[in-house]
C-alpha cells in the first residue's frame, strides 16, 4: 500500500497548521527571546512596542494564572524567563498583534538591558565547573578493573560529536482556539499531544479537560517536537486565556533555529581493552552530554547512550558513564536515534583507534566481537534473536566485500590524488520507551452505520507514514477496503494520556491497540454473523467487504451485516488499551529488560576523497536490514534511506557553531549545511534480512524509524580509511562531523 497521504502531499493539499483557515478575529504571536546566552535582567521596556498600532498585548511571566513552568523529567525551565536568562535565545514575552508584521515591528522596539554572567557552552567546560542538570548514572557489567590487567592491549582516548539541528521542513507552531466556558483548542504540531495539554493546562491553572489538542499530521518532527513543540503552544494558550480571541504562532526558521535545542554534543573519554585475538574483554567509556540550560528530555537521552554504548558488540567487563552537563546552549533534546548514536560513536572510534595501534583492520575487531544469541547487555537483557552475526555476515557475503575491498585497493593504487576508503557499520537498537511506566497505547475505532469506519489513535502523522500502517492493521483484520477507513487527526479527547510518538515505537504500541479493538469488533459481528447463518462464530471470518462462512464468500456484504448489528443494538465502537507486557527495568540497580525487542543490521560504506581539494563523494552504501517481516516495504525502505541521509549529514557536513558567548552562529540555511543530492550516496542498496520478526512488533514488522541512522556513522570511518591512505601520517582523531575543511588538515598533517 502506498502512503495514504501521497496524493494529497504531492497536489499540495495536504493540511499544516500553516494551512488552517482562521478565524476572522484571529491574532499573530512573536516571542521575544533573549540576546544574551547568561545574565540577570535588569529592565525591559516593552513601552514603545505596545504603542504600536495594532499591538494587542506583550505577556510575561506575570501574565501567568497558573505555573510558569515547562519543565517534564525535571522543573526547571519557565515558560518565561523571570530575572535570569540562561541561552540566547530563551523566551521572555509574547507579543500578541493584529498581525505578523506589526508583531515583529513591536517586537524590534523593545529594549533589555541584561548584566553579563559567565558563560558555558561546552560539556567540558560545564564538568570543569560543576554545573549538571542531574547525578550521574552508570551502568555496569562485570568488573573492568580486573579485566585491563588481563588485556593484552589498552587504548584510551577521546571522541567529541557535534549537535544536529533538526530542520523538519514545517517549523513549530500552534494556533489556538478559545471555545466556550474557558475550553481551549490547540492545533499543534507536535509529536506529544498529550504533554502539550498537560503543560497548557499546569501553565494556566485549568484542569486537563479545559485543553484540547488536535494534531493533524506534523511537516517532520525527528524528535525536535517530542518536548519543544509544547512551549509555543502553552504561549498561544495563555493568549487565548487573557485575549478570548484565537492566536495563532508559527515560527519563521531563523527563530526557529536559534530557540530551540538540537541533537546533543558529546564529548566522551574511553578505555578499551583487548587480547591478542582481538577480543574486547573491557571497555569503560565516560560521557559528556551537553544539556543546555535545561533539563528537557536530556535525563533520558542519556540513559539511551548507556544502553547503546556497545552497539552490536559482547563485552563482558563494561563500566559506563553519562553526565548531563548544564550549559547556556539551548536545552538539547530529542534527535533521531535519541543519544544511541552519539553512544555507538565512542565504541566505533574506541575499535578504529585499537585496529590502528594493534596494525590490524578495523573490521576485524568488530567481526571478532558481534553479538551471538544469549550474551548479556551491559543492563542486564540477554540478546535473544540476535541478528548481529546473520547480518553481518549476509552483508558480507551478498555485497561481495572482498570484491569491493579488491575494488577500493586497486583503485588506491592508481590514483595519487584520489583516495578510496570503506568501512563497515553494524547497528544493533532496542525498541520500547527506556523509561518503562510509557509503552502503552490506545485506539478508539467507530464502525458507522453505513458500514465506514474512523479510526483514532494517539500516533502522530510526521511522515513516518504510522497513519497508512494502522489503517493497513486494520484492513487485515476487518477485511474491507481501504476506502471504507479513514484514521482520523490524533486528538485528546478521543485518546487520552498518550505517549509522544517518538522511540520508534509509535506503529508496534498504536497498532497493537487499533489490532485488539479491530479483535473485539469482528468478535462482535461475528456473533451476529453466526446466528444469521445458524453456525459457530469461528467459521465466519471477513474478506473483501463480504462475509466468509467456512472460507466461502456468502451473499451478506459488510455494510449490510454492520446494518443488522445497529439494529440489534450490537455496540460499533471499541476503545481498547495496550501495554507491551515484559519489559521492566530496575534503576536502583541499572538492571532488566527494557526492550520489547532489538533491531539489526549493517551497513557497508564505500567514499571517495578528492585529495586536492578535501571534498569527498560517497559513492554507495550497502546495507542488510533486519526488517523482522516488514509489512509495508515501501515505507520501510524510506525509512532507511532518509536516516541514513540524516546520519551522514550529522557525521559529515553539519556543523552547529556557537561562539564563546554562546551565540548561535550557524543559524540559517547559508551556514547550516544539510547533505543535498550531491552530497547522498550515489547508490543506496538495502537488502532485507530474512529473520522471522518479533512477536511484540506490529505484524512481527519491527520498528524501523530511528535504527537505519546509525548506519551513517560508518561515513565517518570510510572517510577516516581514504584520508590515512592518502597521508599515512596522518593522525585518527574522532571529532564529528568529518567536514571537508578537517578532510583537508587530515590529508596535509604531519606533512
Ligand atoms: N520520518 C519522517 N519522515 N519524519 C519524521 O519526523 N521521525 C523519526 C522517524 N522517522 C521522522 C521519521 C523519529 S525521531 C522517530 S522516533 C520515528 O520516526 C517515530 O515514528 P515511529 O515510532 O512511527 O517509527
Ligand atoms: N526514546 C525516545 N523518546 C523518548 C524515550 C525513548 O527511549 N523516552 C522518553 N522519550
Ligand atoms: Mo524520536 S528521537 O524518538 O522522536
Amino acid at each position: 500500500m502506498k502512503n495514504i497521504d501521497s496524493f494529497t502531499h504531492v497536489r499540495g493539499e495536504s493540511l499544516f497548521v500553516n494551512d488552517l483557515i482562521l478565524r476572522h478575529d484571529a491574532l499573530f504571536g512573536l516571542c521575544f527571546d533573549s540576546p544574551k546566552a547568561h545574565g540577570k535582567i535588569k529592565s525591559v521596556d516593552y513601552s514603545v512596542a505596545e504603542a504600536v498600532e495594532g499591538v494587542v498585548k506583550i505577556f510575561t511571566y506575570k501574565d501567568v494564572l497558573g505555573e510558569n513552568q515547562i519543565g517534564g523529567i525535571i522543573q526547571d525551565e519557565p515558560l518565561w524567563a523571570e530575572d535570569e536568562v540562561h541561552f540566547w535565545g530563551q523566551p521572555i514575552a509574547f507579543i500578541v498583534a493584529e498581525s505578523d508584521a506589526i508583531a515583529k515591528k513591536a517586537r524590534s522596539l523593545i529594549s533589555i538591558e541584561i548584566e553579563d554572567l559567565p558563560v558555558i557552552t561546552t560539556a567540558k567546560q560545564a564538568k570543569e565547573k560543576g554545573s549538571f542538570i542531574n547525578a550521574p548514572r552508570s551502568f555496569n557489567l562485570g568488573d573492568t578493573k580486573a579485566a585491563f590487567e588481563d588485556c593484552d592491549y589498552v587504548f584510551s582516548g577521546e571522541t567529541f560529536s557535534n549537535g544536529q539541528e533538526h530542520l523538519y521542513l514545517e517549523t513549530q507552531g500552534c494556533y489556538a482556539v478559545p471555545l466556550e466556558n474557558g475550553n481551549i483548542k490547540l492545533t499543534s504540531s507536535t509529536q506529544g499531544p498529550t504533554q502539550v495539554q498537560k503543560t497548557a493546562a499546569r501553565v494556566l491553572g485549568v484542569p486537563m479537560h479545559k485543553i484540547e489538542v488536535d494534531v493533524i499530521r506534523l511537516g517532520g518532527g525527528f524528535g525536535g517536537k517530542e518536548d519543544q513543540a509544547t512551549p509555543w503552544a502553552v504561549m498561544t494558550a495563555v493568549a487565548v486565556q487573557h485575549l478570548n480571541r484565537p492566536v495563532k504562532y508559527m515560527l519563521n526558521r531563523h527563530d526557529d533555529m536559534r530557540m530551540t535545542g538540537k541533537r546533543h554534543p558529546y564529548s566522551s573519554f574511553y578505555k578499551i581493552g583487548l587480547t591478542k585475538d582481538l577480543k574486547i574483554k573491557a571497555f569503560e567509556a565516560e560521557f559528556l552530554q551537553n544539556a543546555g540550560a535545561a533539563a528537557d528530555l536530556s535525563p533520558a537521552i542519556a540513559e539511551r547512550t548507556l544502553f547503546h554504548a556497545t552497539n552490536s558488540y559482547f563485552v563482558p567487563n563494561v563500566s559506563t558513564t553519562v553526565l548531563s552537563c548544564k550549559t547556556n546552549l539551548p536545552p538539547n533534546t530529542a534527535f533521531r536515534g535519541f543519544g544511541g548514536p552519539q553512544g555507538m560513536f565512542v565504541i566505533e572510534s574506541a575499535i578504529a583507534e585499537a585496529a590502528e595501534k594493534m596494525g590490524v583492520n578495523r573490521r576485524s575487531i568488530q567481526e571478532a566481537n558481534l553479538l551471538d544469541e544469549d550474551d548479556a547487555f551491559s543492563y542486564g537483557q540477554i540478546a535473544k534473536q540476535a541478528e548481529a552475526r546473520s547480518s553481518w555476515f549476509s552483508a558480507k557475503e551478498k555485497f561481495e566485500l572482498e570484491t569491493l575491498e579488491a575494488a577500493v585497493k586497486i583503485f588506491n593504487e592508481k590514483n595519487k590524488w584520489k583516495k578510496q576508503g570503506i568501512a563497515l557499520m553494524p547497528i544493533c537498537f532496542g525498541i520500547s520507551f527506556t523509561n518503562t511506566p510509557m509503552n502503552h497505547a490506545r485506539a478508539l475505532i467507530h464502525i458507522y452505520q453505513d458500514g465506514s469506519v474512523g479510526v483514532s489513535t494517539g500516533a502522530v502523522e510526521m511522515g513516518q507514514s504510522v497513519n497508512t500502517k494502522m489503517l493497513q492493521v486494520a484492513q487485515s483484520i476487518l477485511g474491507i477496503s481501504a476506502d471504507k477507513l479513514k484514521i482520523e487527526t490524533t486528538n485528546t479527547t478521543r485518546v487520552a494520556n498518550t505517549s509522544p510518538s517518538a522511540a520508534s515505537s509509535t506503529a508496534d504500541l498504536n497498532g497493537k491497540a487499533v489490532e485488539m479493538a479491530c479483535n473485539a469488533l469482528i468478535g462482535r459481528l461475528s456473533t451476529v454473523a453466526a446466528k444469521e447463518f445458524l453456525v459457530l462464530e469461528k467459521e465466519i471470518s471477513f474478506q473483501e467487504d463480504m462475509v466468509f462462512v467456512n472460507g466461502k464468500k456468502s451473499d451478506l456484504t459488510w455494510e449490510d451485516l454492520v446494518m443488522k448489528a445497529m439494529l440489534q443494538r450490537v455496540a460499533l465502537s471499541e476503545n481498547a488499551h495496550y501495554a507491551t507486557p515484559i519489559i521492566n527495568f530496575d534503576k536502583t540497580k541499572e538492571k532488566g529488560h527494557p526492550f520489547a525487542y532489538h533491531v539489526y543490521g549493517t551497513a557497508i560504506t564505500t567514499v571517495t576523497v578528492d585529495c586536492l581539494r578535501g571534498i569527498y563523494e560517497i559513492d554507495w552504501v550497502k546495507i542488510v536490514h533486519d526488517f523482522g517481516k516488514s509489512m509495508n516495504m515501501g515505507i520501510d525502505l524510506g525509512q532507511v534511506e532518509g536516516a541514513l541521509a540524516q546520519g551522514i549529514g550529522w557525521m559529515t557536513l553539519e556543523e552547529i557553531a556557537y561562539n564563546e558567548e554562546g551565540r548561535l552562529l550557524s543559524n540559517a540555511l547559508s551556514t547550516y549545511k544539510v547533505p543535498d543530492i550531491f552530497s547522498a550516496p550515489k547508490t543506496i542498496e538495502t537488502i532485507p534480512l530474512e529473520t522471522e520478526g518479533s512477536e511484540l512488533a506490529i505484524k512481527k514488522s519491527k520498528a524501523v524509524g530511528e535504527p537505519p541512522l546509525m548506519y551513517g556513522i560508518g561515513t565517518y570511518f570510510a572517510i577516516q580509511e581514504a584520508v590515512k591512505a592518502f597521508n599515512p601520517n596522518y593522525e585518527l582523531k574522532f571529532h564529528a562531523p568529518f567536514t571537508p575543511e578537517k578532510v583537508l588538515m587530515g590529508l596535509y598533517e604531519g606533512s
